[in-house]
Parts: C-alpha cells; structure tokens; sequence
C-alpha cells in the first residue's frame, strides 16, 4: 500500500519526534537537540540525539538514526504501514483511502490472502479427517506435538483432487484465483480444476503481517516425489524475498539467527527453544534474503545438513551473508543429518553447546578442506595447502591471518614460515581492486568500525562522495526528485558507481520509494536509513543546493566514474602483462 507524500508529511507534523520519543526516554534539552539514553543499544552516557528541528533523531553510539516513523518502527517492531497506523491513531488522523488502480491491484492480493488463510484452515482441519490417519502416526513419526502442529499452523491436505478446489468454490472463490495462489492447477487435457498439495503435510508459510503467502507440503510416505511440494511465485509470494518462521524469529533475538535448510529443522529448534531460527525456502539463500536477516540481526548461526549439499550451501551462502555485513558463524553437526535429527537424538542443550560452538568460517572452511584430502599422501597435501592458502590470503586482518598460518601449518604439518611466504605471494598477485579494498578494511578495523553500509565507499571514495552529494540534494528538494524523475535533468542509475547509493537512487525514483526517510524505511534497513539520513544532514548545513549544485555533482560523478573505469583497463593491462611475464619464468 503506497501512502502519499502529504499524508506522511501531515502525520510527522503532528507527531513531533520529540514527543513520541518521550514516552520511551528521557530526553533533556542540549542546545537546540535534546538528548538521552539510547534506547538501541545499552549505554551509561548520552549519545542518542533528537532534533525537534529536523524531526529526526541520531545515536551517536550505535548509529541507529531515522524519523519519527523508523523510530516506531524499530522500537515498536513494526512494518512501515503498521508504524503509520499507531502513529494516525496516536493524532486520531484517518488512514488515506486507495487510489483506484493501487486498490484492484489490493484487493486481488487481499483475496489471494483471505483464500490461502482459507485454505490454511481447511488444510488444518483435514489433520483430524478420517483419511488423515496416516499423517497422524506421520506427525507422531516426526515428533511434531500438538503444540508444533498449532504454532505453525501445521495441515494435511487429503488425498483426493478436488478436496480444497471444492471447499474453495463453496467458500465463493473462483477456481482461476485458486490457480492464481498456486492451490489448484489446470488439467490442459479436460480444463478441470484439481489440487496441486495432495496427501501431503502442509507447512503454511506466514508473513511478518500474519498473512498466509504459500505452503510447503511434505510427501508423507517415502515413494512420493517431489518430496516437499512448495507453492512457485504468487502475487503474494517471492521465494527469494521470504524466509520459514521469520514471522517469530524476528521478533525472538538480535543477538544472532540460526539459518537452516528445512521446514522440519526450523519447527525442532522452535520446539527446543530456539525461536530464533529460519529457513529459506527451498532455492538457494539470495542477498535479498541475507539483507532481511541484516535488519534483524548482526550475526547469523549457519546449520545447514551435514552432508555434502550441506556443506557445499553453507559455502555459497558464507559470501552472501558476508557481504551484507552479517558475522557469520558455522554449526558442526556430528552424527545426525540435520539440526532436526540431531535434537531428536541428543536433545536441546546439547543443541545449545553445538551452536555456542559454532566455529568462526574459516574454521570451517579448514575444516572441510582437511575432509577432502588425504594429507599423508604428499600430492594431496600439497592440495589441501593450496586450497587454504587462497582462503587465508583473503582474511584482511593481519592479526587474524597470522593465527590462521599458524594453526593450518600445524594441521597440515608443514612449516608455518614456507606456509607463510606462500600466502603472502598470492596476497601481492591478488589484484589491485581487491588490495585496496583490503587495505581499507584494515584501515577501518584499525580505526574501529567497518563501513558495513556501502562496503564499495572506501575504494571508490570520490565517486561516493558526488553521489552522496547528489542524493543528498534530491533527498532535501523534493522538487528536484522530481526533475530526475521526468528527465529534465539527466541522472540514471547507471551513472552511480558504488551499489548502495545506486539502490537508494532507484528507490527514490521508484513509485512505493520517495524522498521521505519514512517512506524509505519500508526498503531499507535501520543502519541505512541511518546512513541516507546522514546524506541529507550533510547537505542541510550548506546554502547552495540549487539546480546547478546539482548538476556540477552529477558531473563530478561522471568524471570519478570515468577515471575509475580508466584505472580498471589499466590494472587488467598490467594483470595480462604480469601474467604473460609470469608465463614466460
Ligand atoms: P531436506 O531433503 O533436507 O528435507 O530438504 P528436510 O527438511 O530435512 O525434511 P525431512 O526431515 O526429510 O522431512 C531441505 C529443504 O529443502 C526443500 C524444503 O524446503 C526442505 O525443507 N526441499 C527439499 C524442496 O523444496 N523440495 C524437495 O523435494 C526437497
Ligand atoms: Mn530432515
């Protein structure tokens, strides 16, 4: 639901930061801010600023900043058109009614949402039908308790092809939306209707709203394939953008999540204890997913199965989750295939020390390579040095990297000096841009903080700067938003050189973005919209920011773009050169 400019303007007008703050701090006046304990992280002395000026707010300790809206938002655990809501009711202002298009748009969606909860229930009540006996002793099987079966909201749908597509129509939906919802497929043969999830546990997959948004069904006998049917795509649901359970874990701990691979593995560590675990959604962990973890949380318990398409997904989604900031750590399984085994056999606390355990992801990647190789066999060691060499040469702190030599040299039994200078070596023929980003990243370890936000910043520091200066602009004029928009005056996203300021342009060119913080707090996470915010205060002091301001910084960004890209060509020359060189010795 997109909520107008306007309206988002009139409700922070009528909710002063300064007094929805209060009701959670306790705020004193320090010049023209006020300031108090932040309520984001724990803190003895001040450092969270509230300015009634700008309607904004900024800790200085943890980073957290945003408007009225976000702080709801984070402190209330809210959505953005939740944190709307309490903050209209709060000023008794009316909720703005859809626009036409938005509410056809709205109310198929909101049909496809009543009749997946519709058939939820009927999947739920079918666990108690006569034919559901063998899904009874299946439950029983799994060790899934009633309690199980009603917090996830567990199902079976009956054996039969016109079970839900009947219970449908009577419940007045018609068989082309039950198609739509991936509930029922169409026979291209007769043009019957029939039921896609057939005698199979149903695992409903729920939104942070409550929504139903697709199901997962487990064969409940070993012969039947696929054996977890999963509804595709659906106006309703994005694989790739949803996650199993995140409707509680979210709200469960920040400290860390547990991300596994099953819908099975997910209920036994909630049964156990572990609210706070998640699962994708039967494809690959994607980056939209790794950046929803992000919002929740700084770091994430990695418990894949133990077998070798386990350990293999864990390497994959190591980078992803890296990359977005995430502290990763790996769960080491022994003797049970998966999470859900392994707390069957061994029980919770040993579940517990497993993940307090967990091992830093080099230490699994050492791991998992002494697993490939066998290293009496001196080729074979050679190898197994080889491989983790390149893992090593990639750490970026020194500090880390010299305990890494150390102890792989003493796995492997070689010498830690030799074992050294070979890593070293391949540390100088690793290219240029990845020596400044390590150089970087150390200089930013060595100051104490990391820029996790946009990590391409460091490396491409002039470039950054025009394009923050642009956003900047846009951000505080609305009006010139609006130019970029219609083309008057030229900007592209492709003009943007590092990824995150791409994406804040996109979103503030895009239809359910704006210029609003609010607004945007709905695509960004918290350190964000911290960081967006930032651009704007940066232009807020300064009295030029006309059209012209505007364009001179989009040109200073074609220019740092195009010297960038000059550098690129010149660094792969002098590769191809160093390489024939090295062909040659
Ligand atoms: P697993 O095969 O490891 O199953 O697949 P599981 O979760 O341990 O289930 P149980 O214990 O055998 O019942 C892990 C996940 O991969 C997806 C599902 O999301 C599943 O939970 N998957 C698996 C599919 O989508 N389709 C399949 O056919 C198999
Ligand atoms: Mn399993």
């Amino acid at each position: 639901m997109k909520i107008s400019q306007d309206f988002v303007e009139e409700l922070k007008f009528r909710n002063r930061i300064e007094d929805v703050v209060s009701g959670y701090v306790t705020l004193k006046r320090a010049g023209s801010n006020l300031t108090g304990l932040c309520p984001f992280h724990s803190e003895k002395t001040p450092s969270f600023f509230v300015s009634p000026v700008r309607n904004t707010f900024h800790c200085f300790g943890c980073g957290v900043g945003g408007d009225v809206i976000t702080f709801v938002m984070r402190t209330e655990n809210l959505d953005y058109i939740s944190a709307i809501e309490t903050l209209a009711k709060r000023v008794g202002m009316e909720m703005p009614a859809d626009t036409s298009d938005r509410k056809n748009e709205l109310v198929r969606r909101g049909r496809i949402y009543d009749m997946n909860k519709c058939a939820a229930r009927f999947f739920n009540s079918s666990l108690s039908g006569e034919d559901a006996v063998p899904a009874r002793e299946y439950l029983q099987k799994r060790g899934l308790t009633s309690l199980a079966v009603k917090r996830f909201g567990l199902g079976f749908a009956p054996p039969k092809f016109d079970a839900l597509r009947n219970h449908l129509r009577s419940e007045g939906y018609r068989d082309e939306e039950a198609k739509e919802a991936f509930l029922c497929g169409k026979s291209e043969r007769t043009g019957n209707y029939f039921d896609l999830f057939r005698n199979r546990l149903i695992f409903p997959i729920i939104d942070n709203f409550g929504n139903v948004i697709g199901f997962g069904g487990r064969a409940i006998d070993d012969d039947t394939q696929p054996k977890y049917l999963n509804s595709s795509d659906t106006p309703v649901f994005k694989k790739s953008l949803n996650l199993f359970a995140l409707n509680y874990a979210r709200t469960a701990c920040s400290e860390y999540m547990i991300l596994c691979e099953g819908y099975m593995d997910t209920i036994a560590m909630h049964m156990a204890g572990f609210t706070n675990a998640v699962a994708t959604l039967g494809t690959a962990l994607t980056t939209e997913q790794a950046r929803i973890l992000a919002k929740y949380t700084k770091k994430v318990v990695l418990s894949y199965d133990s077998d070798e398409a386990g350990v293999k997904a864990t390497k994959r989604a190591i980078p992803i989750l890296a990359d977005v900031g995430l502290e990763v750590k790996v769960l080491q399984i022994n003797d049970a295939k998966d999470p859900d085994e392994y707390i069957k056999k061994f029980g919770a606390d040993k579940f517990r020390m497993l993940v307090e355990g967990s091992r830093s992801k080099l230490d699994f990647l050492c791991d998992s390579v002494m697993k490939k190789y066998d290293i009496s066999v001196p080729d074979e060691k050679i190898k197994a040095s080889n491989e983790l060499c390149e893992q090593t040469a990639a750490i970026y702190s020194d500090v880390e990297r010299d305990v890494y030599i150390a102890r792989i040299a003493e796995k492997l039994g070689i010498s830690a000096a030799g074992f050294r200078n070979d890593v070293d070596r391949l540390r100088r023929r690793n290219t240029k841009k990845e020596d400044a980003q390590r150089t970087d990243r150390i200089i930013a370890q060595t100051m104490g903080f990391g820029d996790r936000v946009n990590r391409e910043r460091s490396s491409n520091v002039k470039a950054a700067r025009a394009e923050e200066a642009v956003l900047g602009i846009i951000l505080t004029y609305p009006e010139m938003a609006v130019k970029v928009k219609n083309g008057d005056i030229a900007l592209t996203v492709d003009d943007f050189v590092t990824e995150f300021n791409r994406r804040v342009f996109a979103a503030v060119i895009s239809d359910d973005g704006g210029t609003d913080l609010g607004m945007l707090s709905q695509i960004f996470n918290v350190d964000e919209i911290s960081r967006i915010q930032s651009m704007m205060e940066g232009r807020a002091d300064l009295n030029r920011n006309d059209e012209k301001t505007l364009i001179d910084n989009i040109n200073a960004l074609h220019d740092a773009a195009e010297i960038k890209s000059e550098q690129d060509d010149i660094a792969a020359t002098m590769k191809l050169i160093q390489k024939k060189k090295n062909n040659h010795t």
